[in-house]
């Protein structure tokens, strides 16, 4: 018997992605809404950057689909590709195509550099990074403009993201957002024999253990110095 639905990402790459996108909703509100000492917006970074380390792991040592050397490609394959995307027979792929993949980079990067320029960034009055004692003056200041016009760049980005998404749904006819909740792909899109080779949640577990270690001390460094 032929199998209608093909396992392509695992559990803890779902959670992740859907614990992002509530972490940068939150994010806003928390800065918009939250507390005049911002408390709850640092915790909020805390988390989006523990998440973030703990995929840079999970994509050394998880799932297949999951990790970088089996989804980063270079210029020629992206190319590849988009060509491929407009005719009758698309390549296929398990996990991300090669230009969604360059998509969940920028979007990694972006989301990791606007985490630590919080780290840097201060009002002056009330609410003061926990790196900020590190830095020089000019540093923090340009830390602090970055960190208040990333979350706009990465608004853009998002939306660029959410748009491939329908666009695929709609145009393509390809539903990528139903595998990123259930976790199953339709087999007629992904190539033939392949499936998802899942690594233990544990191992994911433990990942996102140290990746909230690594913040922590990052963010009570002025406790040891
Ligand atoms: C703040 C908003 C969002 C951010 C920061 C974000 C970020 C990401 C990242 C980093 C990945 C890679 C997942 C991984 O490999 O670990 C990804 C994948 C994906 N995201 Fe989002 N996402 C956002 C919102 C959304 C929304 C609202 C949708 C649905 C409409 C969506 C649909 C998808 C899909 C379908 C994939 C898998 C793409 C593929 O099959 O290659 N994302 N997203």
């Amino acid at each position: 018997m032929t199998q209608k639905h093909i396992p392509a990402w695992d559990i803890p790459t779902r959670l992740f992605h859907w614990l992002l996108v509530a972490l940068i909703a939150s994010a806003y509100l928390t800065y918009e809404f939250g507390d005049v000492t911002m408390t709850y917006h640092m915790w909020n970074g805390y988390a989006i950057l523990t998440l973030c380390l703990y995929r840079l792991l999970w994509g050394l040592i998880g799932s297949n689909t999951a990790r970088f050397s089996q989804f980063i490609k270079g210029p020629g394959a992206i190319i590849g590709y988009l060509k491929s995307a407009r005719t009758a027979t698309p390549q296929k792929f398990l996990g991300h195509n090669p230009a969604g993949a360059l998509m969940v980079l920028v979007l990694l990067a972006l989301i990791i550099g606007q985490g630590s320029m919080g780290l840097f960034t201060t009002d002056e009055i009330l609410v003061e990074g926990p790196l900020v004692f590190l830095a020089s003056s000019d540093w923090v200041d340009l830390a602090g403009s970055l960190h208040r016009i990333g979350f706009w760049v990465i608004m853009g980005f998002v939306a660029l993201h959410v748009v491939a998404a329908f666009f695929y749904l709609f145009v393509k006819k390809e539903n990528l957002i139903r595998p990123m909740v259930t976790g199953n792909k339709e087999a007629e899109s992904v190539p033939a024999g392949e499936t998802l080779q899942p690594r233990s949640p544990l191992l994911a577990l433990i990942c996102l253990a140290i990746s909230a270690g690594v913040v922590w001390f990052a963010v009570n460094i002025g406790a040891y110095l």
